[in-house]
């Protein structure tokens, strides 16, 4: 395991960097943050929590970047390209925001497995890598984290983690919709038999999601109900609100969306605890 890499002694790069980071953006109200109005139980679940995004937003860096590589040869156009690197320097955005707060609210102890600096299936053909990152790093992914940080804003007290949820969310759902704008563009190109294949791949990305973002609460087909609101926290709702932001954005988005580009989505869905474990 290895820290973030933050911090360059380079100016070119810091200043690139921070017109980047900063350009369109209201600046976030650190001094607004209250640690001291959190219980040491509460302040330790919210660094914790902070630490480990700011290590998943890296990831979707990495990710997001070696996407954009195989873009050219998948034979999608250059405005594509563009625009998708806006993507990377927003998950740089939430990767350092996510390690200021951790930071504040006591230490920043994220770490990267180095495995997650690479992804492995770089043996695909180049259409379909993209298409299969892109079901599942943008249509499930991208579109559950619409769920989940809406859950965040509402719950979140503490205004500058509030604040930082709620321009992670501003930025989430341009890429929830840069996803589904990719899927159109992308899967309407394969075969019947590579969009069957992809519903096999779907199966495995349903399953870590709901497991990760959801902690897989819910039986099947049953309504959530509406969760009360969190006490005083920095970030940190209940696994119940959490799961309950997935499912509403499996159902109304997810699941429809991909079927009726032709992605065999509601089997996928059905058989997602067949599908083989990573
Ligand atoms: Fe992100
Ligand atoms: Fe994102």
């Amino acid at each position: 395991m290895q820290p973030l890499p933050l911090g360059s002694a380079e100016r070119l790069f810091t200043s690139l960097h921070r017109r980047m980071m900063d350009t369109g953006y209201a600046p976030t109200p650190w001094d607004a943050l209250r640690p001291e109005a959190l219980s040491d139980a509460a302040r330790e679940r919210a660094r914790a929590a902070w630490s480990a995004r700011s290590v998943s937003e890296y990831r979707s860096m990495v990710v997001f970047g070696e996407v954009l590589a195989r873009v050219p040869e998948a034979g999608l156009p250059l405005e594509l390209s563009s625009a998708m690197s806006r993507l990377i320097q927003d998950e740089a955005r939430h990767t350092e925001l996510c390690a200021t707060l951790a930071e504040r609210l006591g230490g920043n102890d994220g770490a990267l497995d180095p495995r997650d600096l690479r992804l492995r299936d770089d043996t695909l053909p180049a259409r379909l890598f993209v298409a299969r990152w892109t079901v599942s790093m943008f249509c499930v992914g991208e579109t559950a984290s619409v769920g989940l940080l809406g859950e965040l804003v509402h719950g979140t007290t503490d205004p500058c983690a509030r604040h930082v949820c709620a321009t992670l969310l501003r930025d989430e759902r341009l890429h929830d919709r840069f996803g589904w704008a990719l899927a159109r563009t992308l899967l309407p190109r394969l075969t019947d038999d590579e969009r069957e294949w992809l519903g096999a791949e779907l199966a495995f990305s349903l399953r870590y999601y709901e497991q990760q973002d959801a902690d897989a609460l819910r039986p099947d087909g049953a309504l959530l109900p509406a969760v009360p609101d969190a006490p005083p926290n920095a970030g940190v709702v209940s696994r119940e609100a959490f799961a309950r932001g997935f499912y509403t954005r499996l159902d109304r988005v997810i699941l429809p969306s991909l079927a009726a580009l032709g992605v065999p989505a509601y089997e996928a869905w059905a058989l997602r605890h067949e599908a083989p474990a990573e």
